[in-house]
């Protein structure tokens, strides 16, 4: 969604919020603007589209100013244009603010202060803020910024500018996220990690209904009461180089290069021959026992692991585990027994909806495990137990390392709690963690020997309108993320099937030369699976199959076969997603299309 960045120190701020923006580039935005204070007055620049547009406006390291803030836009209120891009300011343009969030209540806050006299330059909502900055100042803009918090309904993440007191920065927050870098008599403060990635490494986290007064050698925070507080401080375990490109064309294909490093450092130190270390989680073992049902809630492609995971617990644990999509759980009347398990899944750990079901789930008594890739972020904080992913940074909005480790995730967590529980032996302990072992080697094997194939079946996907993907068990959940990605950055119609459910309807749209590709690398279901390839080719589909190496009689039915090295079937989805990323990325690099920034789309969807 929208990014902020702010500086505070010695440097020319401009470049520095511009730099800072621009590894938030991969957030997608539609808009940027920058303000900066050059000791005299705040100068703004905006413009709607690229990063590029808003350097051309950029004129002069805006007179050298050491201090600002910086925005990238993601339009909720007003379309995107020069005008609805942050900065905004007040009528007498003496408080400058950038804003990341939705204010609900913002049309009646308007409606008041148009009735007092305020003149609003832009539709959004973040204007009010400013304006009602101005109305709630009578000196201390401390005090106002908190009666200003205190008036406003919804989410906010907020930075602001004021010119009568040019050497700090003033933030408040409220269920959107904003860290604080610190630096040697610098300071920074940003959405998200990755804008301060190579400036410093210690952040302190501003929680929700604090407030930050930022200055180049002093950072203050305080509470609800306007207490100062103090913050623990935070150490970054990201490298800048790991969100580099290093050579790859684009983030992502340099992401599915990574995956087999994702997955090793994911396993590190919790995977061994003998077993499952996950001391870290803090389960305790009575609860263990008594678990007999989880409910996992994630969204987008998180979502489909979390159908995968459910397949796995199930299979392995015997357990009664519910999936929902987290923005219609969170809406849900949901049984949830003070026994439950809710597990929560988010690369960003800030997605809105999944952390409003998992506020929710806990209200109602639930233990929270969280699988999440960022350490320090809203759903990880809000945890009762925590694996973290350690993917890496994912720079592509398209999410595949952070997924293929979310699978893992359950893989891991699916063994341990059979083992906990008394359902497999130590012996099948023992070898389905030593399986998890060889997963890194085979998911780089797949890498190597699949791309030429896919790039000759992308150039058939690139020119058609729709496409199907099925499968069963847990090849269905694989097909619905293979589906995503193609939809989401190459931009053709493609939906997701249960293999078996194909003729209760979507069979109508089968006809020559239709794609569909099929997931079949579960074995125990492979024969019907099979039934239904032969159902799309003999109404002259044109289809791809991903299998194990093993079942060449395929190749009698179908002209396209995407082996995958043959292994357990209950870990085959960690390898079978590999060609289906591929696929999408190859088909969209054929559009020409914006493969990492995808149209439309963020990265972290912290709005409802
Ligand atoms: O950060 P999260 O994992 O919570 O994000 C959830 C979805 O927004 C995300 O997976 C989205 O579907 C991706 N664009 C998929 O590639």
């Amino acid at each position: 969604m929208c990014g902020i960045v702010g500086y505070v120190g010695n440097k020319k701020a401009a470049s520095i919020l511009y730099n800072g923006l621009k590894r938030l580039e991969y957030r997608g935005y539609d808009s940027s603007g920058i303000a900066v204070n050059d000791g005299l007055h705040i100068d703004v620049v905006k413009r709607k589209g690229k990063l590029k547009d808003l350097k051309n406006e950029i004129k002069n390291d805006m007179n050298g100013g050491t201090i600002g803030i910086g925005h990238t836009r993601w339009a909720t209120h007003g379309q995107p244009s020069d005008i609805n891009s942050h900065p905004h300011s007040n009528c007498k343009d003496n408080f400058v603010i950038v804003h990341n969030g939705i204010i609900e209540n913002f049309r009646q806050i308007k409606d008041h202060l148009i009735k007092k006299g305020h003149h609003f330059k832009s539709e959004t909502d973040t204007e009010v803020i400013a304006h009602l900055l101005e109305e709630n100042n009578q000196g201390n803009i401390l005090q106002a910024l908190k009666k200003t918090a205190e008036q406003l309904k919804g989410s906010y993440a907020m930075t602001i500018l004021a010119a009568d007191e040019p050497n700090r920065i003033y933030a408040a927050r409220k269920d959107s996220p904003l860290i604080i870098g610190l630096g040697e008599n610098e300071n920074y403060i940003a959405s998200d990690i990755p804008a301060f990635l190579g400036e410093t490494r210690d952040f302190y986290i501003l929680e929700d209904n604090e407030f930050a007064v930022i200055k180049k050698d002093k950072v203050d925070i305080y509470n609800n009461n306007l207490e100062q507080i103090d913050k623990k401080t935070h150490r970054i375990d990201w490298d800048p180089e790991m969100a580099e490109k290093q050579g790859y064309e684009h983030y992502m294909l340099k992401e599915i290069h990574e995956q087999p490093d994702a997955v090793r450092r994911l396993m590190a130190h919790r995977v061994s021959q003998t077993g499952i270390n996950l001391e870290e989680l803090k389960l305790d073992q009575d609860f263990l026992k008594r678990l007999n049902k989880i409910h996992i809630i994630a969204c987008g492609t998180a979502y489909h692991s979390a159908l995968l995971g459910k397949y796995m617990l199930e299979d392995l644990v015997d357990l009664k585990v519910e999936t929902d999509v987290a923005s219609e759980y969170r809406y849900r009347k949901v049984p949830i027994e003070k026994d439950d398990l809710v597990i929560a899944v988010s690369q960003s750990g800030e997605t809105s909806d999944t952390l409003a079901s998992l506020r929710m789930a806990k209200e109602k008594g639930a233990q929270i495990l969280v699988f999440t890739n960022t350490r320090g972020s809203s759903i990880a904080r809000e945890a009762d137990h925590l694996m973290l992913l350690k993917a890496g940074p994912e720079i592509s909005v398209a999410s595949t390392k952070a997924y293929l480790n979310m699978i893992v995730a359950f893989y891991i967590f699916s063994i341990f709690l059979a083992y906990q529980k008394a359902k497999i032996s130590l012996e099948e302990y023992k070898k389905l963690s030593t399986d998890l072992i060889k997963l890194p080697e085979l998911i780089e094997e797949i890498i190597e020997d699949s791309g030429e194939l896919i790039k000759k079946r992308a150039k058939k996907y690139a020119e058609s309108k729709s496409a199907f993907f099925i499968g069963r068990h847990t090849d269905y959940p694989l097909a619905m993320e293979g589906a995503l990605k193609l939809k989401e950055i190459s931009y053709i119609h493609s939906e997701a099937y249960p293999a078996g459910e194909l003729k209760h309807g979507a069979l109508a749209l089968i006809e020559k030369g239709v794609p569909v590709v099929a997931v079949a690398v579960r074995k125990d279901i492979f024969e019907k699976t099979l039934s239904n390839i032969t159902e799309v080719e003999a109404r002259q589909a044109d289809v791809t199959v991903v299998v194990c190496k093993g079942a060449q009689e395929i190749e009698d039915i179908v002209d396209h076969v995407i082996y995958i090295p043959d292994v357990n079937q209950l870990f085959a989805g960690a390898l079978a997603i590999i060609p289906l990323q591929l696929l999408a990325y190859y088909t969209a690099l054929l559009k020409d299309c914006d493969i990492d920034q995808p149209r439309n789309l963020a990265k972290s969807v912290t709005v409802e």
